[in-house]
């Protein structure tokens, strides 16, 4: 049965929300020494309080999330094309929220699965304000990037953070992702396609795409597709949102608030995701029909599901969806360079702290949904 999908059924809106956790959710502080100052005070720091529940509530979401069917149905995007000005000045805040993560994660899957790690000519699909575009413009040393957004305020956006950046590799048009036709086969080393998957209404139109991608990009070269994933019902993804989505109220961004809670919703479940894998790709050799690899604990499951008593393992590597274990904050189909076996082809995080795409308040997150996806 569908659930009914409102705002503000979790009590939340965008100028009264609570805030679960993060600055404006913790406990009052208290001097370090008790009040005569006779003796230190041994009490946790109000930090590490936030600390431990932010962890509980995180431990008792991979429970829910882990136990039984998925029953909340898709409720598509209100808007597919994100052109209203609020939405488009909280969106381009976004490297200062939890979104910066799958950022920087898709960013080294990227550089370890590539062929050649830098350079080379990129397209980025539906590229809104252009952030994920200047990261790997950036950390991949890329020689040229276009971006396409069918939303002209977010290529304004787009344009001008890449001057800000003084970025000259870097384009940005309003184009539309659905017409790629114009576009020759074999055009490009790496092309992307971040977070709007769930924009559309149909897998059908999100197959296309992808079988696009693979069309107009180098067989030795990369598709990267990565988006959110649709949680198993309503509460989990409100507790979810709310914690993923705590501060930013108290930052400002309740539109981004807003943005992130319809998209859950709008998001495919693992399962449905793979199925954007092209049947038949120029990553493949002659007689490779379905060579979809798994990584995950949660979904290897599916692919022996799906492939009769194949282990995700032997089964040819061309294409993988990979999917965090426990709660999965992300989905990536990535198609290899034609003739690569293997997802990685070099190891760990190349860039040193002082160029890390992740700010500071954020790594110890980063880090543990690293350790859940590699
Ligand atoms: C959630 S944003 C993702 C932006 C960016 N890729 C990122 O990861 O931050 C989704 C974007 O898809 C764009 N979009 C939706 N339908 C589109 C289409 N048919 N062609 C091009 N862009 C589209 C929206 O305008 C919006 O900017």
């Amino acid at each position: 049965m569908t659930e009914p999908n409102t705002l503000s059924s979790t009590g939340f809106s965008p100028s009264t929300a609570p805030v679960a956790v993060g600055p404006a959710g913790d406990p009052p502080s208290r001097p370090n020494t008790s009040a005569r100052g006779e003796r230190p005070n041994v009490l946790p720091s109000p930090g590490v309080f936030a600390m431990i529940r932010k962890l509980a509530s995180f431990v008792s979401l991979v429970v829910a999330q882990n136990v039984g069917r998925q029953v909340l149905k898709r409720t598509p995007e209100p808007q597919a094309v994100t052109d209203e000005q609020a939405n488009v000045l909280a969106y381009d805040q976004v490297m200062t929220t939890g979104l910066a993560i799958p950022y920087a994660i898709g960013l080294e899957t990227i550089y370890r699965a590539r062929q050649q790690p830098f350079g080379g000519r990129a397209l980025d699909l539906a590229c809104g304000p252009g952030h994920f575009s200047l990261l790997m413009a950036r950390h991949l040393r890329l020689d040229h990037l276009l971006g396409l957004d069918l939303s002209r305020p977010m290529v304004e956006t787009a344009s001008k953070n890449a001057n800000q950046l003084a970025m000259a590799a870097v384009r940005f048009e309003v184009g539309d992702i659905t017409r790629l036709e114009r576009f020759e086969d074999a055009s490009f080393d790496l092309t992307t396609f971040c977070d709007a998957a769930h924009h559309f209404d149909s897998l059908g139109t999100v197959e296309s795409i992808v079988a696009e991608m693979d069309r107009i990009t180098r067989p030795e070269g990369l598709v990267f597709v990565m988006d959110l994933v649709r949680l198993r019902t309503k509460a989990i993804t409100e507790r979810y949102v709310r914690l993923v989505g705590a501060d930013y109220h108290a930052r400002g961004l309740g539109a981004f608030y807003e943005d992130f809670y319809h998209s859950m919703f709008a998001a495919w479940t693992a399962h449905e995701f793979r199925r954007v894998i092209p049947g038949r790709s120029r990553r493949m050799a002659d007689g490779d029909e379905s060579s979809i690899a798994s990584i995950s604990g949660m979904d290897s499951g599916l692919a022996r599901g799906e492939h009769g008593n194949n282990s995700a393992r032997a089964i040819a590597r061309r294409w993988y969806h990979v999917v965090p274990k426990g709660l999965p904050a992300l989905q990536m189909v990535v198609g290899v360079p034609f003739g690569q076996r293997g997802l990685r082809l070099r190891r760990g995080f190349p860039w040193p702290e002082s160029d890390c795409p992740v700010p500071a308040h954020l790594r110890t997150d980063w880090s543990a949904l690293r350790l859940s996806t590699w």
